[in-house]
């Protein structure tokens, strides 16, 4: 089938290669001439496991093609999937103009029937305002009888597992009032199918709101036990053995249960304040959301609060070690990293950084800059004669390092480790100076 992906970021570049994957045709289309100069040399724009071989092999074979004209792109697409940014506006809404420029171009340049479809994380309603946008165009154009429909398929995957999460989606949901539109959606979505129908078609408004209820509840169970890490830490319990004790209960379960320095990331932080904001905008007044992005905020700076009471407020002359800056693994994104909140509390009392990431130095730098922090390339190298180290992002590699090498390279073997990593028992007997997040 003939497919448009607009928008080549996180999103779009997964989705149009794994459409390409399948044998479908597809074009990516981006307004960044430099990000498509590249993708056409077949240089990456991101860092996302398996993407880069994904994207050369289905280029050379010519089913990807990448263009900055999306008037080239629909000319002859069934599909033109809207993946753009929807970044928080000032008061916490999605702000759709990326979502509305390409409904405006997509009414400015097609010739035939489309679907449209809005993959971007929008607004309940926001359909029916790519329909208005589109039409109006077309009868600017005076080709008002050009007909076309408008989906919602919103998007799950995760960063660092995109491409698997693509592939073999748990859902893949269709929000449509119209079942020629819902058929054709499940011939382009069938091949990942094949280990059952995992396709749900609902009503446009229910899918909109499926995906910002989905996040909404991931990052409340996040925030739930951070919440309940302070407690342990007021009471001597230990988060770890909560989690064990709850997340075995099979109508809670094990994942999204982990205390740390809070969730981050390009979705949730936006996705919760756009809720609330939704919430308002119909006259409701949201409780569990509010709470769940300030449990978030305050989780941050009880980490900072650690390092202070250890080592005091000033800490002028001290030297950090940051072992981890992107939000999460397997991803070089660093859109509303905990790392940034807490790197630039400690910079403001004085403290300087020798930080590591395997994959987000570039794009760290572009947020924190080169003030007061040095970047390594070697996660022991960033440890020379630091005073403590910060265990930021929970990559595979900081699992099982080298303690006695540790030891040997910081002036001081101390650790305040916010994704709780290593056993406090073992790490005292070690001899290190150990604090983590809701353990004793
Ligand atoms: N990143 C994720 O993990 C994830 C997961 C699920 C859903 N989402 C949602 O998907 C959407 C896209 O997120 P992302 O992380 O891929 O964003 P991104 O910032 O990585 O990519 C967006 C791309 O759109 C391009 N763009 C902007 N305006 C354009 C236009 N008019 N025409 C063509 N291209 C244009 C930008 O240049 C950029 O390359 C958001 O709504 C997000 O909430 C993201």
């Amino acid at each position: 089938m003939k497919v448009t992906v607009v928008g080549s970021g996180y999103v779009g570049l997964v989705t149009g290669t794994c459409f390409a994957d399948m044998g479908n045709d597809v074009w990516c289309v981006d307004v960044d001439q430099n990000k498509i100069e590249n993708l056409k040399k077949g240089i990456i724009p991101i860092y996302e496991p398996g993407l880069e071989e994904m994207v050369k092999r289905n280029q050379q074979e010519g089913r990807l093609k990448f263009t900055t004209s999306l008037k080239e792109a629909i000319a002859d697409s069934l599909f033109v999937f809207i993946a753009v940014g929807t970044p928080p506006g000032e008061d916490g809404s999605a702000d759709l103009q990326y979502v509305l420029a390409v409904a405006e171009d997509i009414g400015k340049y097609m010739e035939k029937y489309i679907i449209v479809v809005n993959k971007s994380t929008v607004p309940v309603g926001t359909a029916d305002r790519v329909r208005e946008v589109i039409r109006a165009q077309l009868e600017k154009r005076g080709k008002s009888d050009i007909e076309f429909d408008v989906v919602s398929n919103p998007e799950f995957l995760k960063e660092g597992s995109a491409i698997e999460d693509f592939l073999r989606a748990d859902r893949v949901i269709i929000g449509t009032d119209n079942v020629r539109t819902a058929e054709l959606m499940k011939e382009l979505y069938d091949p990942f199918q094949r280990k059952g129908d995992k396709i749900l078609v609902m009503d446009i408004r229910s899918a909109e709101l499926t995906k910002y209820a989905a996040n909404a509840m991931l990052a409340t169970r996040i925030s739930f036990m951070n919440e309940m890490s302070a407690l342990c830490e007021a009471c001597g319990a230990d988060i770890e053995k909560v989690r064990e004790g709850i997340g075995s209960d099979s109508r809670i379960g094990r994942s999204f249960l982990y205390a740390g320095v809070g969730y981050g990331g390009s979705c949730f932080p936006k996705d919760i304040r756009a809720i609330i904001q939704i919430q308002k905008e119909y006259g409701l007044s949201p409780k569990i959301l509010p709470a769940v992005e300030e449990i978030n905020k305050q989780q941050r700076m009880r980490f900072v609060e650690k390092v202070v009471r250890v080592l005091g407020d000033d800490l002028r002359g001290y030297v950090f070690a940051v072992w981890g800056l992107a939000f999460k693994p397997q991803t070089d994104d660093m859109r509303e990293a905990p790392s940034i909140d807490i790197i630039r509390a400690l910079r403001e009392k004085g403290a300087r950084f020798q930080a590591y990431d395997p994959v987000a130095i570039q794009t760290a730098k572009a947020v924190l800059g080169d003030d007061g922090i040095e970047y390594f390339l070697s996660y022991y190298d960033a440890l020379a004669k630091a005073d403590a180290l910060l265990l930021l992002t929970e990559w595979h590699q900081f699992r099982k390092p080298d303690f006695e090498r540790m030891k040997n390279l910081m002036k001081r073997p101390l650790i305040f480790d916010g994704r709780n990593q290593y056993n406090p028992k073992k790490m005292r007997e070690i001899g290190f100076e150990y604090y983590c997040v809701g353990r004793p």
